[in-house]
């Protein structure tokens, strides 16, 4: 199968943006591990292998469809972070970011009638409005609960709930 040099590049690409994101989730599970939010770190820890797992599936299908992975080099994500509600703003940013990457690329596979990629693209498509979701959903947490102390820990509680992460099977692994 043949796709153009151009959608190459663009999931390539894309694969550095999953493999940053797994690093920057690393990053703020292992502040959240060492600032007493048990119940955030074990979720961003998901997160980082959620991320990993979106990486692999751009890897596996360049592969699959013969044209070769590039696998990336990640940039150093920032170790320190100003308080729980800042790191999930900046998720939800990240995550703004990377749903804007894949609509480019569907709409850049409707262009060239692409159909292999506009296909695989589908459940990344699905995907970033369940994280975008996840992440506002959060944030709101903070307008109802509250922002002392005892609000920080339920909404940490919270988190810990949603750290599993989803059967490895799931979409198109
Ligand atoms: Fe792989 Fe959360 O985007």
């Amino acid at each position: 199968m043949k796709i153009s040099s151009k959608m190459k590049k663009a999931l390539n690409d894309q694969t550095a943006l999953e493999a940053d994101a797994s690093n920057t989730y690393l990053a703020m599970a292992s502040w959240c591990e060492t600032t007493g939010y048990e119940g955030a770190a074990a979720f961003y820890y998901v997160q980082a292998e959620e991320e990993r797992q979106h990486m692999l599936k751009f890897i596996h299908y360049l592969n699959d469809i013969g044209a070769t992975a590039t696998i990336p080099g990640t940039k150093s994500p920032a170790s320190n972070f100003k308080s729980l509600e800042s790191i999930l703003k900046t998720s939800l940013n990240n995550e703004m970011v990377v749903t804007k990457a894949i609509h480019s690329m569907v709409e850049l596979a409707q262009k060239e009638k692409d159909h292999s990629t506009y296909a695989f693209l589908e459940w990344f498509v699905n995907e970033q409005v369940e994280e975008e979701k996840k992440f506002e959903t959060l944030l709101q947490k903070f307008d109802l609960i509250g922002r002392d102390k005892l609000a920080i820990n339920e909404i940490d509680k919270i988190l810990n709930g949603m750290a599993t992460l989803p059967p490895a099977d799931s979409g198109n692994a």
